[in-house]
């Protein structure tokens, strides 16, 4: 076979109706539906080379060869995209994020989603969304919804089949802002697929997947509606359970850190003050604070006023994953 390549691009996303725990973690399909705004700015370029010379897959990320945990998930995922192609080539695979990875910023969404889409078109699979989408959850669950541009929904799904993300509304349709108040940019302790095996031991983990589809309608119907209040309730709340679910597993998980609470406070009293501010927290320490476009500026002035903030993204709604080049032959 001769050398087959392709690079795509994706971005992480921030799930405002949060996925903890799988029904079925060999599949990863999540315990619970869940819904995210993909986010431009930060994104994953994955570059995937087969070639037959190779006896083991190469893999880089960020610029160092990757730790033996990454590669031999990146590896497993290539093995699908293997058996799917029928051909065993081994792959080189280059993948340069421009954001810190494993802090709360859903790294493992973008890296699965270029992955997939890059892997498969080098492999010369034809894939649509929802099969890509099919595919990058099998890497990683919240990778399913980065597929895809703007606002996302990700099933759960009984069988494989059917845990597949499709977009809700365009990146156009709400100009809403994410100032992701970075609190570390170190690798989180404990990761999300060790997370979500914990889930179901916290006995609030029942309650909160059985109310899932409730606050699902709730928040989809704010995006629809662009209702900012109606939003930054659910989102908060939605949040908050998650959390709760990890505090309460045994053992408890706390990704929260001193910052995080302080962020916290301070955007619930800018929000009672009249500026239209929201914070969610995935699994690390980071708040994602999402804003109306017309006080973006305001929450942006009044976040760098807090004590322990190392940084702040600004991220609008994003594109889905694209493909940079498609497969192309690289010289003999
Ligand atoms: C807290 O998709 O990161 O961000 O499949 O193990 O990669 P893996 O899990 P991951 O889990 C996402 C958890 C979350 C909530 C969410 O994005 O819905």
């Amino acid at each position: 076979m001769p050398e087959r390549r392709a690079t795509a691009t994706a971005s992480p996303n921030i799930a405002f109706i949060k996925y903890w725990g799988n029904r079925d973690p060999a599949l990863r399909l999540p315990a619970n539906a869940s819904l995210s705004m993909t986010l431009s700015n930060l994104q994953t370029n994955t570059t995937v080379l087969f070639d037959d010379r190779l006896e083991a897959d190469q893999i880089e990320i960020d610029g160092s060869p990757a730790s033996d945990k990454a590669a031999s998930r990146v590896t497993k995922h290539l093995d699908l995209i293997r058996t799917l192609s029928g051909n065993p080539t081994f792959a080189n695979i280059h993948s340069l994020s421009n954001f810190p990875a494993g802090a709360g910023i859903a790294s493992s969404a973008s890296a699965f989603a270029a992955l997939t889409a890059a892997a498969s078109k080098a492999a010369g699979l034809e894939l649509d969304k929802k099969q890509l989408s099919i595919l990058a959850r099998r890497g990683s669950g919240s990778a399913a919804r980065s597929i895809f541009g703007g606002f996302v929904q990700l099933f759960s799904g009984e069988v494989n089949t059917d845990g597949y993300a499709e977009q809700l509304a365009p990146a156009e349709h709400w100009h809403l802002v994410n100032l992701i108040a970075v609190v570390t940019k170190e690798h989180k302790s404990i990761g999300s697929s060790e997370g979500h095996m914990l889930a179901p031991t916290s006995s609030i983990q029942a309650i909160r997947v059985q109310d899932t589809a409730r606050r699902l309608e709730i928040c989809k119907k704010a995006i629809m509606q662009k209702d900012f209040q109606t939003l930054a309730q659910i989102v908060e709340l939605d949040s908050n359970l998650m959390h709760s679910v990890m505090m309460t597993s045994d053992p408890p998980i706390l990704y929260l850190e001193p910052e995080s609470i302080s962020v916290m406070k301070h955007v619930t009293r800018w929000r009672e003050d009249g500026l239209a501010v929201c914070y969610t927290i995935d699994a690390g320490p980071n708040v994602h604070c999402i804003c109306s476009l017309e006080d973006s500026p305001e929450v942006e002035r009044q976040l760098r006023s807090i004590d322990g903030i190392l940084d702040i993204y600004r991220c609008s709604p994003g594109n889905g994953v694209a493909l940079a080049v498609t497969n192309e032959q690289s010289p003999q």
